[in-house]
């Protein structure tokens, strides 16, 4: 064996001894986590042999962000999951410093192709490193991949002129209906900000440069990190997780956020004309999501659900750092892309328990409570009446808690999670502005023992956080100022066994 297999082979002892000893319950019961140490972007999404594929950066030994490798998963409702060996090692003289981030299409020979970025760290003539990234393409058969030999197989040389060789990754790669294969790519321009290149090939190995589709011009933050190109119900749609952004009113935060640019690229300039621009994500954590065309046609999408700057492990002895969100699919309504959860998981859904009530102080009500469950929360005035404030807690006990306001005069909503059990000074808030109903507010939330997703209005927004809450924390509470009007429905999820091991 040489060196090289050696890394992956490391990583694939490494987790077979180590990750079956953590317990089921110390993990989300249905958000995904890496076997063992530290995960960040979803790589490699695909439907491939009747499943779904999820790869994921990974540092097995760690549960701090190291040398990247790339983890696998399978499963076959994009629920409960499957763990399979990593998949690639960072072990080539051009990915040495990390197989960062990239994704994943079949070939005709029914064979799965993998693009990547390998990081590789030059010494300069005075002692420095640069960070060089280049792009690289492994095949296999969905669970062992070989390196080509021809990597890397897009380079400096590959660029447009003032493009950048150290920030040149993330490739998102598809097929056309005609069989050829494109890519985007982020990169930096001139200016030192974010933009997106436009790759083609007729076999997936040969590629060509054709366009740069757009930029940031110093607008939306830096560097453009993993992007993601598709149509949807007829609009074109450009995904772009942006970094160290200024905050924009309450659509975008400082920071990395994510963005979808809707609108369509120009087949003569090469350039994707914009109509419009959204946050994915209002929460605190999600970021760099990748979506996949499922064989029912349905678009569907996964993010990681940690940020850059929280992202740091919170429990002593937890012995994974790392979640991904729950599949969303993808829809358009009137130019703006909505984002519900997957409805496969529905199937897990047990012993609904529903109440119409109204309240004013805060008040549970008899059967809506528990941990790892889905709820649905709708709100109206009563009659002609304003109301002034909705508060809902849950996850609460004793001192913790995490909080969702809504004021419909503003019709700002807002999630809290300061009570939540963080140890760290980070982002514990966040608000957004959302549809104004007159008062109607509808809520579905999606708790689970690390974390929180809550879908406004079918999907019009989504806000997501970790959470690092006792799981004693089970309670939800409700309480309105003036006179609303609440329907919530609440169903226990119930997975069995939960993450298997290979
Ligand atoms: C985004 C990112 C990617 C890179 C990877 C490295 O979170 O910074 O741009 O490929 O993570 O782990």
């Amino acid at each position: 064996m040489d060196l090289n297999t050696d890394i992956l082979e490391k990583a694939r002892a490494y987790e077979a001894r180590y990750a079956p000893f953590i317990p089921a319950q110390d993990r989300p019961a249905y958000h995904f986590t890496p076997p063992i140490g530290w995960m960040n972007d979803p790589n490699g999404w695909s439907w491939y042999k009747g499943e779904y594929h999820l790869f994921f950066q990974y540092h097995p030994y760690d549960v701090h962000w190291g040398p990247m490798h790339w983890g696998h998963a399978t499963s076959k409702d994009g629920i409960v999951w499957q763990f399979h060996p990593a998949a690639l090692g960072p072990d080539q003289p051009y990915d040495k410093d990390g197989v960062f981030s990239g994704s994943a299409v079949e070939l005709d020979d029914g064979r799965l192709l993998l693009m990547y970025t390998g990081n590789c760290n030059e010494i300069q003539p005075d002692g420095s490193k640069l960070e060089v990234q280049t792009q690289a393409i492994a095949i296999g058969d969905g669970e062992n991949f070989e390196k080509i030999a021809q990597n890397p197989v897009l380079t400096a040389k590959d660029l447009p002129e003032g493009g950048s060789r150290v920030d040149f990754r993330d490739p998102k790669i598809w097929r056309e209906p005609d069989g050829t294969f494109k890519a985007v790519i982020g990169n930096r321009t001139e200016d030192g900000s974010g933009s997106v290149l436009l790759y083609s090939s007729c076999n997936g190995l040969d590629w060509t440069y054709e366009s740069l589709i757009d930029r940031s011009w110093n607008e939306f933050g830096r560097m453009w990190e993993c992007p993601d190109y598709f149509e949807l119900d007829g609009s074109q749609i450009l995904v772009v997780s942006p970094q160290d952004m200024q905050v924009s009113g309450l659509e975008f935060h400082n920071g990395n956020n994510t963005m979808a640019i809707v609108g369509h690229i120009n087949k003569e300039t090469g350039k994707f004309e914009r109509d419009s621009l959204q946050s994915l994500d209002y929460g605190i954590d999600y970021y760099a999501p990748q979506s996949l065309l499922h064989p029912d046609g349905r678009r569907i999408a996964i993010g990681w659900m940690e940020n850059w700057d929280a992202c740091m492990p919170q429990i002593t002895g937890q012995r994974w750092n790392g979640q991904m969100s729950v599949p969303r699919e993808l829809t358009m309504e009137n130019g703006r892309l909505l984002q519900n959860p997957i409805k496969e998981l529905e199937a897990y859904r047990s012993r609904m328990v529903r109440h119409i009530f109204t309240v004013s102080e805060e008040t549970s009500m008899p059967g809506i409570f528990g941990r790892v469950c889905d709820v649905t929360v709708e709100i109206e005035p009563v009659g002609s009446q304003e109301y002034e404030k909705f508060e809902m807690k849950i996850a609460s006990g004793n001192q913790h808690y995490t909080k969702l306001t809504y004021k419909p005069r503003s019709s700002i909503l807002k999630i809290d999670r300061s009570h939540a059990g963080s140890m760290r000074d980070i982002v514990h808030e966040r608000k957004c502005h959302v549809a104004n109903r007159n008062g109607k507010l509808k809520l579905r939330i999606l708790l689970d023992r690390f974390g929180v997703e809550v879908f406004v209005n079918d999907g019009q927004q989504v806000l997501s956080a970790a959470i690092h809450t006792p799981m004693s924390a089970n309670g939800i509470t409700f309480a309105v100022e003036g006179q609303a009007r609440i329907c919530a429905e609440k169903y226990d999820l119930h997975f069995e066994g939960e993450t298997k091991h290979d």
